[in-house]
Order: structure tokens, then C-alpha cells, then sequence
């Protein structure tokens, strides 16, 4: 028979090898100054740095928007960043989070973020490119004010999957469905860019509601610029083949079932548009949408 600490013992080992094949959280961004992964795109007058660029405010006013973008590309990682959205009367604008590769045939991961009149609510719009087709639009509302305080926005890509985070919140996820004919961002890297801009002929409302001048300048702040990804301006082989990330280990190949129950809760509670579900447009639904999980 069995010592009772034998069977303790047993019960550990059984315990270990559950969380091993149990899905992880991305490791915890760290926060660092905006020059140290980033430089500004366009109109460089209209981004204030303030506490040693540790915090950033892109400006929108009735002349320019304004965008920054990371110096290197990136096969795979982790990309993070802290966005306290337009507070008030921001209508009209948005403020965008994405990656992107350069060429014809792009690839793309987005956040953008809809304003909206005072106390009227944001929207937050996801899409995936992949060799250069999108279309897939998903619209969700947040289940907090993004103006009242910063939250971060991320995104974990590897070569199984593509996670889109509002804080520590799966709200989609991009599986690799290559089986299924349908492409993934693989062999392309991808820099992060950022921007705040005037959208009113589609933003809010659907073009309804127009930006209001008066109301200038809109402010988005930002902080954290958090970025674990392989530096493809290094070698994009090496980050393809490699592997030996921890983002490339089995924990992060999928969701777990509680993350796949949190982006049930987004899904239920929060969603406006997914194009999986639009008849209309896709009368037999796109192949990626059952793995995943998103009807
Ligand atoms: C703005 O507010 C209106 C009214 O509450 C809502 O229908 C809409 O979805 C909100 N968001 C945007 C970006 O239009």
C-alpha cells in the first residue's frame, strides 16, 4: 500500500503535469520609454513627450493627426502598449493600435479605436489582414470608460495563433488555419504602429456624427511601449525556424478553457458586429470563424 505522502506525491506530479499542458498568460509587459522602441511618423510637432518620454500625448487638431511607429520589424512576440483613449467629446476620431508589414501583399493585426460624443460609448473595432486581404471586422464595446484611465492593448502572435488582449481579457483570437486554406501572417515581419486621426466619414455612428473642431485638440495618451518579439532586422529566418521563444512554447499554441471562457463572457455581453455571422456578406461562413470559436 501506498504511503500517504507517496500519494501526496503522486498527486503533485499528476498536479505538475495538468498546469504544463494547461495555456499560459503573456509574460507581463514592462514599461519603458516611448525612444527606446519607437519614433514618431508624421507630424512630429504634435506628440508631446512628458517624465523623460516615459509618457506620451499624440494630438489631433483640425490641421493634422498624428502617428509613431516601432524602428524595428518583428517575427512573432508579444506587443503591448498603455492607451488612455480622447476623454469627452471625441466623435469622429480614432485612435489606432497596429501591426503591419510593409508590402503589396500585407499582412495586418488592428486595434481601432471608434470615438464617441460625451458619455456616449467607444467602440473597439479588430480586423486581420493576411496576404493582403481583410475583412474580417469584429466590433465590441468595452466593459469600461477607456477615456477614465489607461488599460493596455496587446497582442501575442505566433506561429499557431494570434490573441488580441484588453488587459489581461482574450476578446479574439486568429488561429493558424492553414489546413483550411486560409493564410497566416508567418514569413512577413510586421512593425507596431500607432495613430490618432480625423475618421469622420466612417467612425461613429457610421458616419453620422461629425468630429467637432471646437472641441480641439483631441489627446490620446500613452504609455508602457512594452515589445518581446524577434528583431527581424537581425535575421527573419532565425525568428521563422527558431522556435525557442517562450512565446513559440506549447502553453501559448491555444487559449485554456478559463481564457476561452472570458472571451465567451466578451463575446456574449459585448459584441456589436462580428463578420463571421454577417449572412449578408459571407453566405457560407469564412473557414477560420468555427476554430475560432467565434460563433
Ligand atoms: C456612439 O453612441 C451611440 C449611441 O449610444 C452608439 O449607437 C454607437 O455605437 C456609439 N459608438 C460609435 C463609435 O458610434
Amino acid at each position: 500500500m501506498a504511503s500517504p505522502s507517496l500519494a501526496i506525491c503522486f498527486f503533485l506530479i499528476s498536479l505538475a503535469s495538468v498546469t504544463t499542458t494547461m495555456a499560459a498568460a503573456p509574460r507581463r509587459p514592462m514599461n519603458v520609454p516611448f525612444q527606446k522602441n519607437y519614433v514618431p511618423t508624421w507630424a512630429f510637432d504634435h506628440i508631446k513627450y512628458f517624465n523623460g518620454g516615459n509618457d506620451i500625448q499624440l494630438c489631433l487638431d483640425k490641421y493634422t493627426g498624428t502617428g509613431f511607429q516601432s524602428s524595428s520589424s518583428y517575427l512573432f512576440g508579444h506587443f503591448s502598449m498603455q492607451i488612455k483613449m480622447v476623454p469627452g467629446d471625441s466623435a469622429g476620431t480614432v485612435t489606432a493600435f497596429y501591426l503591419s508589414s510593409q508590402n503589396s501583399e500585407h499582412d495586418e493585426i488592428d486595434f481601432e479605436f471608434l470615438g464617441n460624443r460625451t458619455n456616449e460609448p467607444y467602440i473597439l473595432q479588430t480586423n486581420v489582414f493576411t496576404g493582403g486581404k481583410g475583412d474580417r471586422e469584429q466590433r465590441i464595446y468595452l466593459w469600461f470608460d477607456p477615456t477614465k484611465d489607461f488599460h493596455s492593448y496587446s497582442v501575442l502572435w505566433n506561429m499557431h495563433q494570434i490573441v488580441f488582449y484588453v488587459d489581461d481579457v482574450p476578446i479574439r483570437v486568429f488561429k493558424n488555419s492553414k489546413d483550411l486554406g486560409v493564410k497566416f501572417p508567418f514569413n512577413q515581419p510586421m512593425k507596431i504602429y500607432s495613430s490618432l486621426w480625423n475618421a469622420d466619414d466612417w467612425a461613429t455612428r457610421g458616419g453620422l456624427e461629425k468630429t467637432d473642431w471646437a472641441k480641439a485638440p483631441f489627446v490620446a495618451a500613452y504609455r508602457g511601449f512594452h515589445i518581446d518579439g524577434c528583431d527581424a532586422s537581425a535575421e527573419a529566418k532565425f525568428c521563422a525556424t527558431q522556435g525557442k521563444r517562450w512565446w513559440d512554447q506549447k502553453e501559448f499554441s491555444d487559449l485554456d478553457g478559463p481564457q476561452y471562457r472570458r472571451l465567451q463572457w466578451v463575446r456574449q455581453k459585448y459584441t456589436i458586429y462580428n463578420y463571421c455571422t454577417d449572412r449578408k456578406r459571407y453566405p457560407t461562413m469564412p473557414p477560420e470563424c468555427h476554430r475560432d470559436r467565434d460563433v
